[in-house]
């Protein structure tokens, strides 16, 4: 599909969906205050999307590379110039705390992750987690003190199936541990790598109702804010994504001297796959979307038959039962591939995010300050994974869109404009002072 015919599905979901249009606020009220320092955000993610730069514009800083733990570095300075009280957990996220007036009061969490994906942007994670610092530099410099003592969190390793927040909401098995990332590291080397300890994972571990609540400012990576010119999305919940290794095994021969129906060509089983992973999928209605987005055939040769191909597998939705019909679908649809070509397909599920709803308390009050800031919003899903899906699992999450233009993400050419990252982090500053006050039950 096209970009344009891509952007009409999008758009023919999102009206199946009648979610209200922009609402503009009110009769404007005396503005908010404080407000954050836009320029300093900016001038900060500026700076750090140096770390891990590509010279075809963005950045390559996937967790557990130098160029992580340099960022890391960086930002973990920028936290402590914010006043936070700066630690790595065992699982390897930084966490800032600072000081509530009722140390008996949970903790309120907010922020996001500066880990990329190979080639990608400087504003997917690296808005929320400098929009979070930004607040709570607004916070100190304004000296404010919240009733709750606040948590800022830059999970690791979001974008290779949220880690972080995995370490620090469930309990990661020994064969979790020992998958393979994108870094080349397992994830137990990579926490290690961090700073975390991968044996005391246990200590940290957070269960419900340890967090009074958690906030994430993000980009919206899809083009619907751009395209309906609204400032702000309240995210309504999170898709769940299910990631499968897909092993093709055929049998490598001869590419000259082997007819073409005595070959047992494991490339042709997987691309035959492929286009029945994009059939089933367009196949139901709804928003569901499916990917194989990385392939490698051995042995890799132009004269050889590809004897074995290894590929991913990628199904996304809001309804957890929808991937599980969709995914048996394709297995089925993969055996009676394999049959054709005397191959076999076989699926070896490597991550899992369960899809979250947000909390209808939180999205109220993000609906709240974006009136009260003058600031047009929409409620809308999140096709992206969030490291808010797993924290919704001990406690009410709540997050905030900002445009990407032209919904472009995970590529050198994400942007957001510095007045609407500005305008994100006053809404996550001005949410996070009514969550304060909010008697929000876990
Ligand atoms: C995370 O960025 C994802 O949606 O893959
Ligand atoms: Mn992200
Ligand atoms: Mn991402």
């Amino acid at each position: 599909m096209n970009r344009r015919d891509f952007t009409s599905t999008l758009a023919s979901a999102t009206a199946a969906l009648a979610l209200p249009r922009a609402v503009r606020a009110g009769t404007p009220a005396a503005a908010p205050s404080p407000l954050v320092n836009g320029v300093r955000l900016n001038s900060h993610l500026a700076a750090l999307s140096e770390f891990g730069r590509n010279p075809q514009g963005g950045v390559t800083r996937l967790a557990y590379s130098d160029a992580d733990r340099a960022a890391r570095a960086y930002v973990t300075r920028l936290m402590r110039e914010a006043k936070l009280d700066v630690s790595v957990d065992a699982g390897a996220n930084i966490l800032g705390r600072r000081a509530g007036t009722d140390a008996a009061l949970k903790p309120i969490l907010f922020g996001s992750h500066i880990d990329s994906v190979p080639e990608g942007g400087n504003y997917d994670g690296d808005v929320g987690s400098l929009g979070a610092i930004e607040v709570a530099q607004t916070l100190s410099d304004a000296a404010i003190v919240t009733k709750h003592p606040l948590e800022v969190v830059v999970f690791q390793n979001e974008e290779g199936g949220l880690w972080g927040s995995h370490a620090m909401t469930a309990d990661l098995t020994a064969e979790e541990l020992s998958t393979p990332s994108r870094s080349g590291k397992t994830i137990r080397e990579g926490i290690a790598f961090l700073g975390g300890d991968p044996d005391k994972l246990a200590r940290d571990r957070r269960r419900r109702g340890d967090y009074h609540a958690y906030l994430e400012l993000h980009i919206e990576q899809g083009a619907t804010l751009e395209r309906e010119r609204i400032n702000i999305g309240v995210v309504e919940g999170i898709v769940g994504i299910r990631q499968w290794e897909v092993t093709v095994d055929g049998f490598a021969n001869h590419a000259g001297t082997t007819a073409m129906l005595e070959r047992h060509d494991a490339l042709l089983a997987a691309a035959r796959l492929i286009e029945a992973v994009n059939r089933i999928v367009l196949g139901t209605s709804g928003r569901q979307v499916g990917t194989v987005g990385r392939i490698q055939a051995f042995p890799g040769a132009p004269n050889v038959i590809p004897g074995k191909v290894v590929c991913s597998l990628e199904l996304r939705d809001l309804d957890a039962r929808k991937i599980a019909v969709l995914f048996a679908r394709i297995e089925s649809e993969a055996k009676k591939i394999g049959e054709q070509n005397g191959t076999t397909i076989s699926f070896k599920q490597v991550t899992e995010n369960v899809p979250a709803p947000t909390d209808p308390r939180i999205r109220a009050l993000i609906v709240a300050v974006s009136r009260e800031l003058e600031l047009t919003f929409r409620m809308m899903p999140s096709g992206a994974g969030h490291d808010a899906q797993d924290v919704a699992q001990i406690c009410p999450v709540g997050m905030i869109f900002v445009p990407s233009a032209e919904g472009i993400s995970h590529a050198p050419k994400e942007f957001s404009h510095p007045k609407d990252i500005e305008n994100g982090a006053n809404v996550l500053l001005h949410t996070l002072l009514k969550v304060d006050a909010a008697p929000l039950a876990p």
